[in-house]
């Protein structure tokens, strides 16, 4: 028997647990965890009506344990630098990093971090919610890009393929790409022109449509966006942006967003990497884009991070 591939998965939460569930199944799956209290790390998974019990090796940030090859990465955007920082001492220019987080700004960090070692970027629509510790649903299918993003210029190389293959062994829809960055902008721009509603409204994502505050931000929010991303050479219309955001609530009506699990968990949202980053091109600019303002604001009052 072929001996099965190692990967190490930072961060187990919602998603890094429906990723770590379908990739143990045929490959050897080590989580790497903050404080582990066991050797183990166990949950129920949900995948419509079927319950697998999970259990898998886990190891702490700090153990001195060998060299890590593949790292799929799932910490929230404002824990990932510290995260990795800690590991790595176990990372050789070898590994193959992907990075799994919402938002804009921590890629860009990692690779001024860690100038020599090979950086990926993944986009998914696949979504997973933890309604209770210790159980994980699988709420919506969706789909995974892959591209490397520690080239100057974007390509898909050989070893793409390979971590491509390697994610696709989940039997979740994995594909690669030379344009991962515009992915990752549009990603950008539909959790910027949703995230922040459900939260403050403290509903389905499917049920902003029926808000005055959804129904009049969401056209200037666009345009607004569009010239944020457009700034950084990425072309996206604003008409782009509006269509892709209501596709995106049609198919995620029933879930309850990122940011709203966080507000409702306690944890810091990702806004400082959402909205927040429109806003610091706004200020490198000098370009006033007043409704992702307001909307940064309300956050900031209402959540207080
Ligand atoms: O952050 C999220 O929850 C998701 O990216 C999205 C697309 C807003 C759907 O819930």
């Amino acid at each position: 028997m072929p001996k099965k591939q190692t990967i190490h998965i930072l961060g187990a939460g919602a998603l890094g647990s429906l990723w770590a569930a379908k990739l143990s199944k045929s490959n050897e799956v080590i989580l790497i965890l903050r404080n582990p209290t066991h050797k183990t790390h166990n949950y129920q998974f949900i995948e419509q009506e079927l319950t697998t019990d999970v259990s898998l090796p886990c190891e702490s940030a700090t153990s001195t344990n060998n060299l890590i090859d593949v790292l799929l990465v799932f910490t929230k955007s404002y824990d990932t630098l510290l995260a990795l920082s800690q590991i790595e001492h176990r990372l050789s220019p070898s590994s193959k990093i992907i990075l799994f987080q919402n938002g804009m700004g921590c890629q860009q960090t990692l690779i001024k971090t860690l100038p020599h070692h090979r950086i990926y970027a993944a986009s998914t629509t696949e979504g997973a919610n933890s309604p209770t510790k210790g159980t994980i649903i699988y709420a919506g299918k969706g789909e995974t890009w892959l591209g490397d993003i520690s080239k100057e210029k974007p390509e898909c190389t050989i070893e793409t393929e390979h971590l491509t293959a390697l994610l696709s062994s989940s039997t979740l829809d994995v594909f690669s790409t030379k344009d991962i960055w515009q992915r990752l902008w549009l990603k950008l721009a539909i959790n910027c022109a949703i995230n922040p509603f459900t939260a403050l409204l403290n509903c389905k994502n499917g049920e902003i449509r029926e808000h005055q505050l959804f129904k009049s931000s969401i056209t200037p929010l666009s345009q607004e966006l569009s010239s944020a991303i457009q700034l950084n050479k990425i072309e996206l219309s604003a008409e782009d942006i509006q269509t892709k955001v209501e596709e995106v609530l049609e198919k995620t009506a029933n879930n309850i967003s990122s940011m709203l699990q966080d507000v409702r968990a306690g944890k810091p949202t990702e806004i400082d990497f959402m909205n927040g980053y429109i806003q610091t091109i706004a200020n490198e600019h000098t370009i006033p884009f007043p409704v992702n303002a307001e909307l940064l604001k309300r956050m900031k009052t209402q959540f207080n991070n």
